[in-house]
């Protein structure tokens, strides 16, 4: 257990690790995390947020303590080029997906995914509305890292209930940097259950659904 005198160290080895692991990246034609911002794909930056990617050891830290089944299955909700969706197929989800609007970004993913041989079956990006997109039935989790506005936040969380009234289950929610929060608990079926750190100091905050009859949802690790 690292103690905070420890903490410099850690972030050093971290940052040489992470920058090995991109220069390996790029050597073998992955693009998971060059950032590229709404305007150079014709989004709007006043809905959409720049792609930058989530997928490091602090996201990893929460899947470990969620303890995930073949059962379970994950779509990040605006996948960007998959960084994210990368560390979640090192656990044993049945299936993660992820939706991104723009088609430029979404087509780097399937790209990075291709070149990793990681089967179709398991993982498939649409280009999609987060907003318009409905079709969350086979989800026991979402993820999401800031990827847009509060007004589109609040049209995707009615489309999370809509899901759940058309078909109860556990459901959690995995929000990295949780401005639009609010959304999520104005609907009245989530509550938060944990939090972790990420890498820029922000929160990762897990929510979750407890329908009624089905055993609480319990997250170990820090609350
Ligand atoms: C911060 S990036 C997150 C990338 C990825 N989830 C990760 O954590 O590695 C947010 C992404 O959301 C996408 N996005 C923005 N608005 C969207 C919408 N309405 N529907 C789907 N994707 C959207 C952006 O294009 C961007 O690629």
């Amino acid at each position: 257990m690292p103690t905070l005198r420890d903490m410099p160290k850690l972030f050093t080895r971290r940052a040489l690790r992470d920058h090995a692991v991109g220069l390996q990246d790029r050597l073998r034609g992955l693009d998971f995390v060059r950032m590229v911002w709404p305007e150079e794909v014709g989004l709007d930056p006043n809905d959409a947020n720049p792609s930058t990617p989530s997928g490091d050891r602090w996201l990893r830290d929460v899947f470990r303590d969620l303890r995930i089944r073949p059962q379970d299955s994950i779509i990040d909700i605006g996948c960007g080029k998959g960084s994210a969706m990368r560390v979640m197929l090192r656990f044993p989800f049945g299936r993660v997906d992820g939706i991104e609007l723009s088609e430029q970004i979404a087509a780097i993913a399937r790209s990075n995914f291709r070149r990793l041989r990681v089967p179709a079956e398991r993982c498939r990006i649409h280009t999609a509305n987060a907003a318009e997109f409905g079709d969350l039935d086979g989800y026991t989790y979402v993820y999401l890292s800031n990827p847009f506005s509060c007004s589109v936040m609040r049209r995707f969380v009615a489309n999370v209930s809509a899901s759940l009234a058309r078909s109860p289950r556990p459901l959690s929610i995995i929000y990295d940097n949780p401005v639009c929060q609010d959304a999520v608990i104005a609907t009245g079926q989530f509550s938060r259950v944990a939090q972790y750190p990420d890498a820029w100091g922000n929160a990762i905050a897990v929510f979750a659904n407890r329908p009624a009859g089905s055993p609480a949802i319990r997250v170990p690790g820090r609350r």
